[in-house]
């Protein structure tokens, strides 16, 4: 187990390069599953998770060959197998086997599918889009002889759900429709990578048109992750000292940086580079997380900690009701805040030095960013957790003058 130890109360400086985005990445892996043919993917991030990814696609008989940030993925001869239980229990992204092995071998095992534990994740309209295509379920497996195009029209926004459905659509002969779909970037990322590889596909707020079928390798490069972005800007905010990002989308990060400036923070965007500090100026607010373009739910705990250390705030996760058990975790920082109809009430808090336990992957980074924040020695046990989504972590904030390091 990975332990990060940071010495805290030091004002963070200077500028950080975003790494692809994780939930970007995710999804086009696995895409390649579809495609017969050899994938350029670029800009992928090192990252826990991805490498996780590409070693069950691995098992499925993808070669892969890294060039530093590149990867060739080639997809040409792969073989049915069962995937390594202990590796789909690791990685929420292993859902999108799903759509991937049911297109491409006819069969996939309904497996118990992993990631953060922050709330129920169910997997109905997971298991809803294969069944429109032509999918059937026996036993645990979900098994198809031949898939047909679908009209599909989901009951709410789901990344995941949304994701299984192109990747079914992409790889059907015909045209296939999705109403009610995600609108995350990494959504559109997806997109890019499937029309690369050859499927049609139209998007516009209401309705995705995709003309699937035979797909050759495809060529993309991964956007910059909005996550990581606005984990060190905030880094940067509740040190008081100012980081930049470069390489992020200002329009992704939109909700983020309009609620930076909500706070009373002063936000420079120029070109690709956004930056940020605080000012004397410092608000309580009022937080939604919805899906996107509204605040992303997997920045409201990043937030949280620089919600206590200015005037405190309220958070409300629409996405997911329950995400506020890192609060208990960052309690230990002095971090004080209470559960009110559904809601997080964060009170205005000075935070100390702590050693936790990092329960999953953005508490774990919020539980960090107290620790950069409170005077003295704090520890993030169990670290692995946040290394599943952060590249180079403790080399980039030590560039920008943390005291930190990792054993
Ligand atoms: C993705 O999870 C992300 N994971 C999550 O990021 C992120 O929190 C989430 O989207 C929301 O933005 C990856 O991309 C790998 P959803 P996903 O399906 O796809 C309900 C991080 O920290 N729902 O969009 O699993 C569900 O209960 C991770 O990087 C159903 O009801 O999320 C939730 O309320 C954590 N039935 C809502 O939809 C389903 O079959 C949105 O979930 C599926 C989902």
């Amino acid at each position: 187990m990975k332990t990060i130890t940071v010495n805290g109360g030091r004002p963070l400086f200077g500028s950080v390069f975003a790494q692809g985005s994780k939930n970007a990445a995710l999804p086009i892996i696995f895409a390649t599953l579809i495609t017969r043919g050899v994938s350029e993917v670029r800009h992928l991030p090192d990252i826990g998770d991805v490498r996780c990814a590409l070693d069950i696609i691995r098992e499925l008989g993808a070669r892969v060959t890294s060039y530093g940030s590149v990867a060739y993925i080639d997809t040409r001869s792969l073989s049915f197998c069962e995937p390594s239980a202990e590796k789909i229990s690791k990685i929420r992204a292993s859902t999108y086997l799903l759509g991937s092995m049911l297109s491409r071998f006819g069969r996939c095992r309904l497996s118990a599918f992993g990631g953060c534990a922050f709330s129920d994740r169910p997997i109905d309209m997971h298991i809803d889009a294969c069944l429109a295509f032509g999918g059937r379920i026996v036993g645990n497996e979900i098994i198809t002889d031949r898939l047909h195009p679908a009209d599909i029209s989901f009951k709410k926004a789901s990344v995941g759900a949304t994701i299984n459905a192109l990747i079914l659509a992409a790889a059907t002969d015909g045209v296939s429709t999705v109403r009610g779909h995600a609108r995350e970037p990494h959504v559109h990322a997806l997109i890019d990578f499937l029309r690369s590889a050859g499927a049609e596909i139209k998007i516009s707020d209401e309705l995705i048109t995709v003309r699937g079928g035979e797909l050759k390798g495809g060529n993309i490069a991964i956007i910059g992750d909005m996550i990581e972005a606005g984990s060190y800007l905030t880094a940067g905010l509740i040190t008081g000292g100012r980081v930049s990002v470069i390489g992020a989308d200002r329009e992704d990060l939109s909700s983020y940086l309009a609620l930076a400036r909500e706070l009373g923070c002063e936000v420079f965007e120029r070109g690709s580079i956004i930056s940020a500090r605080a000012t004397e100026l410092c608000r309580r607010v009022s937080i939604v997380a919805e899906p996107y373009p509204a605040f992303a739910t997997d920045l409201q705990p990043i937030i949280a900690p620089l919600l206590a250390v200015m005037s405190g705030g309220e958070i409300c996760d629409r996405v997911w009701t329950g995400r506020y058990g890192y609060l208990k975790t960052l309690s230990s920082f002095g971090l004080s805040s209470r559960i009110e109809d559904g809601r997080a009430i964060i009170e205005s808090s000075e935070l100390q030095p702590a050693c936790v336990v990092a329960e999953d992957l953005r508490g774990g980074m919020a539980a960090l960013l107290c620790g950069l924040c409170a005077k003295g020695e704090s520890r993030i046990e169990n670290a692995e957790q946040i290394l599943r989504g952060y590249e180079n972590l403790v080399y980039k904030l030590r560039s920008l003058g943390a005291d930190v390091s990792i054993d």
